[in-house]
């Protein structure tokens, strides 16, 4: 089965890109897996300032699903500039990279993407609207405050010209709703979804399990949740959907694909298995060559739909 699409004007080799915050800037996992396998990878969000990060712990395991409050530790803009945007373009020219941009304001969201704008070696932008706002609302996430989302993807998008995605939360009370304002603010891509707020104590000292108290969870319990959100999003915007949550084998990233996603990303995955990403490329393509499809992109969106002839080899 042919993995290859064409999207946002580029060529993917494959629709698997590791997801933002689970691969840095690649260099580290460089040296375990082989990144130029893979379609692309998102790096960690990128904030104006370094940022030092959420006391530890700052992971926990769950059944069937990870907490994490890694509270955006990245080493800020312009170290992000200097060192890691060239190590990206020395070594990652062959797969698409996007940058992940945090903040918490609009003005700070705008400042990062101008700031690495001018730079070469990456695709585009993909912006984490999930963190706490400062600037209004009692401290909501961008992602569920339909004005601030509107405003900083606007904001955004008069400051560059590459490939804009916007990754939302699962959440929210619409998620169709959420993907249709980022789209109509010129966003050309939306990733759905980011990990769920969550909450783990302890019993025996009745404290979170975390440092910093609630975390987000993700892995295989998210799953269903991103399937379901990107099935609602496809009624709602035309834009690429990139689908994210608990993916760890070849027919969890077809799950995402048959809701409608064109791209898939693997987070949690990697943790265990740093080459996980690299393996569901494999099975991917084996999964339908087995089943005598042609060509991925015929399963896009194709839930519910009963196999054509025409998709046969
Ligand atoms: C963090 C940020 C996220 O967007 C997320 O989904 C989970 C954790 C963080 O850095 O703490």
């Amino acid at each position: 089965m042919r993995l290859e699409q064409t999207r946002f004007g580029v060529r993917f080799s494959n629709p698997v890109l590791l997801a933002a915050g689970t691969c840095g800037f690649g260099e580290e996992l460089a040296s375990v897996a082989d990144l130029t396998a893979l379609g692309g990878l998102v790096t960690k969000s990128v904030t104006c300032e370094p940022r030092l990060g959420n006391p530890a712990p700052r992971v926990a395991e769950l059944p069937g699903a990870m907490m994490n409050s890694i509270g955006l530790a990245n080493p800020g803009l312009e170290v992000v500039r200097r060192d890691k945007i060239p190590w990206i373009r020395d070594n990652l020219a062959s797969i698409n990279v996007f940058v992940s941009v945090a903040g918490h304001t609009t003005e700070e969201y705008a400042a990062v993407v101008e700031g690495l704008d001018g730079e070469d070696g990456f695709l585009g932008f993909e912006l984490n609207l999930s963190c706490p706002n400062d600037s209004g609302l009692g401290g909501l996430p961008f992602a569920l405050d339909p004005p601030a989302l509107q405003r900083t993807v606007a904001a955004v998008r008069q400051k560059t010209e590459r490939p804009l995605l916007v990754k939302l939360a699962p959440n929210v009370p619409d998620i169709g709703a959420a993907a249709r304002l980022a789209v109509q603010e010129g966003a050309d891509g939306v990733t759905l979804v980011n990990t769920m707020p969550g909450l783990v104590i302890d019993p025996e000292t009745r404290l979170p399990s975390l440092g910093a108290g609630k975390g987000g969870l993700s892995g295989p319990a998210l799953r269903a949740v991103g399937v379901a959100a990107v099935h609602a999003a496809r009624g709602h915007v035309d834009a690429p959907i990139l689908g994210v949550g608990g993916i760890t084998s070849a027919e969890d990233a077809l799950q995402y694909i048959l809701a409608g996603a064109c791209l898939v990303q693997v987070g949690t995955a990697s943790f265990a298995d740093p080459r996980a990403a690299n393996r569901i490329v494999e099975r991917l393509s084996e999964w339908g060559s087995r089943r005598g499809i042609a060509d991925i992109s015929t399963l896009i969106g194709a839930y519910g739909l009963v196999p054509q002839e025409d998709e046969r080899t």
